[in-house]
């Protein structure tokens, strides 16, 4: 049997990695799941239940219930709040535990898939067969996340936005379970210098390269 094309897309915080992973979906025809937003939706619901984030019995308890349901609400979900919320429950190893079988029953779709987040390649999928790690410095992802931001009405300072990113880096590689660290077999893609298109040009051509070895071991 051929191996389907299961596309794990790791790296940090407004790294481009979310714009890549799911135009590449869109060139495959592959369904997309963007993870950040489970870790958002619990992060949410223990807010919204006046809970505290580093109690890891109660987070662990609100991730339990998080079902695609808890994903629509995308403009919430990717406010500056959620992010933090996020990364706080997301260093819960019973939270991680939780949101492991929904994660991997959408890796296994028949057809492939396109997962992005932190752990893909290591822990949710990582026999894939294409993997990337998308990078940029801490300053331009700070730039593009606070253009994001105040284009949609939030308030913040550019200052407040880099220290956001940097903190957020270093909880999401510093903790114990599942820590944001590049795969062995991963591809590096560092979009510093490079805009939308010339991202997706480059993470294509990394991914049709893998298509080459998948045709191969499949022969
Ligand atoms: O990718 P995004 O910025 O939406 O993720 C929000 C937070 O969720 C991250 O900072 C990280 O702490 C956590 N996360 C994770 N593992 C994933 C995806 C997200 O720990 N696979």
């Amino acid at each position: 049997m051929s191996r389907a094309l299961i596309i794990a897309v790791d790296g940090p915080a407004a790294s481009g990695k979310g714009t890549v992973a799911a135009r590449l979906a869109r060139h495959y025809g592959l369904p997309y799941l963007d993870t950040g937003l489970l870790y958002r939706a619990v992060g949410l619901a223990v807010l919204d239940a006046g809970g505290d984030l580093d109690d890891a019995a109660t987070a662990e308890t609100a991730a339990r219930k998080i079902d695609a349901a808890h994903l629509e609400d995308v403009e919430r979900l990717t406010d500056r709040g959620a992010g933090e919320a996020a990364s706080r429950v997301a260093g819960h190893p019973g939270v991680r535990a939780a949101l492991l079988d929904y994660q991997r029953a959408f890796a296994a779709r028949p057809g492939g898939a396109v997962l992005d987040g932190r752990d893909i390649g290591t822990v949710i999928a990582p026999d894939a067969p294409a993997k990337l790690f998308v990078t940029a410095t801490p300053e331009v992802r700070a730039t593009r996340r606070w253009k994001q931001l105040t284009g949609r009405g939030e308030v913040i300072a550019f200052e407040d936005m880099l220290a956001d990113i940097l903190r957020r880096d270093e909880r999401d590689a510093g903790r114990g379970a599942a820590p944001m660290v590049q795969a062995a077999d991963a591809v590096l893609l560092d979009t510093t210098e490079l805009d939308i298109d010339a991202a997706f040009d480059a993470a294509r051509r990394i991914i049709e390269a893998a298509r080459a070895r998948m045709g191969k071991s499949n022969a």
